[in-house]
């Protein structure tokens, strides 16, 4: 059912609901983490035919914008439908495009459905309201403001390698139930599982031009995108230098932007340490790391710090290492540039006094879960995010010595307080720099419906399915006065 989106190894983009070929026919070459064969490959689109689809995305919303809620509801969940039919294949894809495990993948798809569906039906609970003036002072009965929620226009969706499927999702479920059509530039790696979840959509009924796709590399397509005068919000995830890149060229459109973390897991001396250690390793090395929200680095007070050490020690022996498959954890990194920085940072702190417990080993680009003892504060270790499979501890003498650390990194993401006393977490949690704060558990984004957010160079704005359909619409006030 997949068939029309590609032509032997060539992956066209859809546009206009057709899946169309380029007409350099320059494309770029899709190689697998896993073992470097060809996956395929995806298009290089030129400046004049990104104008023609964005231009065809404007004509397209004119009517999208008018379709009602519950008809764009109901093929958000046929998409949600279409895409659990599917998880096998998708999942499959997952593997060999960005090396995922196999678990992580099948999760990836499962958890998108869910959340296609959940935004059909959140959707139609985003309601316009109507506002008596007669609370205001000096105001009587005699004003209302009818507040309808109405779509941007055309959002731009830019999603990174480690989630294509649902952190693209994440970006275009909420942007059509809104309203607004979308324009989807996925990451280059990780481009074909997008394009898998564009035809979903299609094939759930959106009508042409509502989802077009436009591909290439980001460092050449990206800031004439951004800059577009047609692009009416833009919805990024990615690393903090590029959506700097991106918040510094694009004026004043709005935007959402998920972005790089440290998140901080602050563990107490009354902690459980054996469901500490627990959450601890499934958060920092599950999909190896490759997470914005993998614990990235452990803040222990000195009194429990040898206990806790020998138990994630324990834990991540349980880890297996190798090529996706079932009940593996650990899998190859997405490139060999991400491997290289992954083991300069361990090799760093290592000459700087750092003691390696397990792991530093590597065989090709796949990093054995690497834990390291005694990271301190002149180490980058302590503050830059490896994105790999390596968690640095830092011993602290108090609670004050953790919540300064914690805070003194340019991110702002989540963090986590291990601890049985709530009120000295509530305490801790008040003073974290972050958009959340986990009690008792590893950092991590869902449930979907959740604000998920980042401040500092972590982030701006709000995602969360609520969130997200709000944030890709506005209130449009239509005042009625009565001259009564
Ligand atoms: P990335 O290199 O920043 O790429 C993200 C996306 O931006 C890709 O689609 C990329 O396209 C595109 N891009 C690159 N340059 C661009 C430009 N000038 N204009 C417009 N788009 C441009 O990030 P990544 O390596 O894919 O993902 C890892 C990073 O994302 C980590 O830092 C991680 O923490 C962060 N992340 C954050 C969250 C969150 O929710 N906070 C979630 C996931 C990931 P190409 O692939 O073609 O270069
Ligand atoms: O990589 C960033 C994702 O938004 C994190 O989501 O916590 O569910 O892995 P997750």
């Amino acid at each position: 059912m997949f068939e029309r989106i590609h032509k032997g190894n060539v992956y066209f983009n859809l546009v206009n609901g057709e899946w169309v070929e380029c007409l350099s026919k320059k494309s770029l070459e899709i190689f697998s983490p896993v073992d470097n064969s060809l996956v395929g490959k995806t298009q290089l689109l030129s400046r004049e035919e990104i104008d023609d689809i964005i231009m065809n995305s404007k004509q397209a919303q004119k009517a999208w914008r008018d379709t009602p809620l519950s008809q764009r509801a109901k093929i958000l969940e046929r998409a949600a439908d279409i895409l659990e039919e599917n998880i096998e294949l998708l999942s499959k894809i997952l593997e060999t495009e960005i090396a995922k495990d196999t678990d992580s993948a099948v999760s990836e798809v499962k958890r998108t459905a869910d959340f296609i569906r959940f935004t059909a039906n959140e959707g139609m609970h985003v309601q316009s309201e109507a506002i008596g003036a007669e609370q205001f002072p000096g105001f009587k009965k005699n004003k209302i403001s009818y507040v309808a929620r109405i779509p941007l226009g055309i959002v731009l969706a830019i999603s990174p390698f480690n989630y294509p499927i649902n952190l693209t999702a994440s970006k275009v479920a909420p942007a059509l139930i809104a309203g607004n059509s979308v324009i989807l530039k996925p990451p280059t790696q990780g481009a074909i599982s997008a394009l898998y979840l564009a035809e979903v959509f299609h094939q759930a009924g959106l009508p042409a031009g509502i989802l077009n796709t436009v591909t290439g590399r980001g460092s050449e397509i990206g800031d004439y995108l951004i800059t577009h005068k047609e692009i009416n919000f833009i919805n990024f995830t990615g690393s903090t230098v590029v959506g700097r890149h991106i918040a510094q060229i694009a004026g004043m459109v709005p935007m959402l932007m998920e972005l790089g973390g440290k998140d901080a897991a602050i563990v107490l001396e009354d902690a459980d340490l054996s469901m500490t250690a627990k959450n601890i390793v499934a958060g920092a090395y599950s999909y190896s790391g490759q997470r914005c929200t993998a614990v990235k680095r452990i803040l222990v007070m000195n009194a429990i710090a040898d206990q806790l050490v020998e138990l994630i020690e324990e834990e991540i022996k349980l880890l297996k290492v190798g090529n996706p498959a079932k009940g593996i954890q650990i899998t190859p990194l997405i490139s060999t540039q991400a491997a290289d920085f992954v083991e300069e940072l361990i090799k760093e702190s290592v000459e700087k006094g750092a003691k390696i417990v397990i792991g530093n080993r590597r065989e090709g680009n796949l990093l054995y879960p690497t834990l390291i003892d005694y990271v301190t504060t002149d180490m980058r270790l302590a503050w830059e995010e490896p994105f790999g499979p390596v968690l640095p501890i830092l011993r602290v003498n108090d609670i004050e010595e953790a919540i300064d650390i914690a805070n003194r990194s340019e991110y702002g993401l989540q963090s986590s307080v291990f601890t049985k006393n709530i009120d000295l977490a509530f305490m801790i949690a008040n003073r974290l720099e972050v958009g959340t704060v986990q009690i008792n558990n590893k950092t991590e984004r869902g449930p979907d419906h959740f604000p998920f957010l980042g401040v500092k160079s972590s982030g701006m704005g709000t995602q969360g399915i609520r969130y997200s359909v709000e944030a890709m619409s506005r209130p449009k006030a239509i005042v009625i006065n009565l001259n009564s």
